[in-house]
């Protein structure tokens, strides 16, 4: 049970007054991010990039994109059926999924359609030992508790949660992660209504 306890470790406070100790956390975290970064540009003026630039700023790669690879589900999970814990090998065991890095990629890409440059550019970048980017399709409010592995464990499928992605090109949240959402499923299986299970 080692990994479900880490992110459970649970406020002794009512929620209404752990939301606003949360609202202050939040503002000193802020805070304290604003300095570091604050201190990182004094440092080191001449090469910081520009760390205040939005994430979904042009120089971020579109939804689903690796970088400048491409990955498509539709060729991996759809036609060639590959399961999905191949790649996402934390999901039964941990809170979080996990996503795979170049070397998984490279363990079929150093044989298989060598001559793509979409290939060619994953190939290149492994060699240069950099690592690949992801953009984040799905996320959940910080204060709030989720972990995959119990959720796989009862055999909820990913589809239920994250819909057919073997047929998606390109990932997509086709509808948000309400807190109605989580509680009609926990409803319907019988699991927790408790504030404080999904509550941190
Ligand atoms: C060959 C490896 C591979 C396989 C097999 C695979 N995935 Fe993925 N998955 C990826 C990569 C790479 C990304 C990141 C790029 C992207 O979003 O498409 C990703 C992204 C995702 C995301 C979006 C994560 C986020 O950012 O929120 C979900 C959800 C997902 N995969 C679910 C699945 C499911 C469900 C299956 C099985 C049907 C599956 N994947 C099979 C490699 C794989
Ligand atoms: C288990 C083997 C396997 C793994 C692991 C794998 N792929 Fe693939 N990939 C394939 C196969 C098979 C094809 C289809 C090749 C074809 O149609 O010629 C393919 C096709 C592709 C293509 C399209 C190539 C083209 O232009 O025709 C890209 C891009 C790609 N994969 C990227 C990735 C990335 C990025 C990863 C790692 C996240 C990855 N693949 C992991 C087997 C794999
Ligand atoms: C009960 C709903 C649910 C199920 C079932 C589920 N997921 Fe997720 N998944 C989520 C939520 C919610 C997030 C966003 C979590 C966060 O932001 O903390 C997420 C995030 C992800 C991510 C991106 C972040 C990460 O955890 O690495 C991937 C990849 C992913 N899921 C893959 C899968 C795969 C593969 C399966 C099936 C083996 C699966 N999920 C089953 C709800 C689910
Ligand atoms: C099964 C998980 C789950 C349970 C149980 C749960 N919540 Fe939530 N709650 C969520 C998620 C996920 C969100 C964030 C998404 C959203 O805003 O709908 C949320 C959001 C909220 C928010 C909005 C927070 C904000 O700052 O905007 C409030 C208030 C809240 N929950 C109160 C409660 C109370 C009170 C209970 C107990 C009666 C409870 N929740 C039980 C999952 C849960
Ligand atoms: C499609 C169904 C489904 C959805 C959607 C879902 N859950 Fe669950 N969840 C379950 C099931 C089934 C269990 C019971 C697992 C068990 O007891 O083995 C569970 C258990 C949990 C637990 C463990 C409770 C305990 O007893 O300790 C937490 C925490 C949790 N879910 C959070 C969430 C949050 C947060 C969301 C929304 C983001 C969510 N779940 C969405 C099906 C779902």
């Amino acid at each position: 049970m080692t990994g479900s306890t880490v992110g459970r470790q649970m406020p002794p406070v009512p929620a209404i007054e752990s939301r606003e100790g949360r609202r202050r956390r939040r503002l000193i975290l802020l805070a304290s991010g604003a300095l570091v970064v604050g201190l990182v540009a004094t440092l080191a003026r001449s090469q910081t990039p520009d760390l205040t630039a939005p994430l979904s700023s042009a120089a971020a790669p579109p939804a689903g994109a690796v970088g400048e690879v491409p990955f498509d589900h539709t060729i991996h999970a759809g036609k060639y059926g590959m399961p999905c814990l191949d790649c996402h090998v934390y999901a039964d065991k941990s809170p979080v999924a996990g996503l795979p890095s170049g070397r998984k990629c490279m363990g079929c890409h150093k044989f298989v359609a060598k001559d793509s440059p979409a290939i060619q550019t994953l190939a290149t970048r492994f060699e240069a030992g950099e690592s690949l980017r992801w953009n984040r399709v799905f996320y959940l409010p910080d204060y709030i508790y989720f972990s995959h592995r119990m959720h796989v464990r009862a055999e909820v499928a990913c589809s239920e949660c994250h819909g057919d992605v073997a047929a998606m090109k390109t990932v997509t949240q086709d509808r948000p992660f309400t807190m109605g959402r989580c509680l009609s499923c926990h409803e319907q299986r019988h699991a927790t209504h408790e504030c404080l299970a999904c509550h941190k």
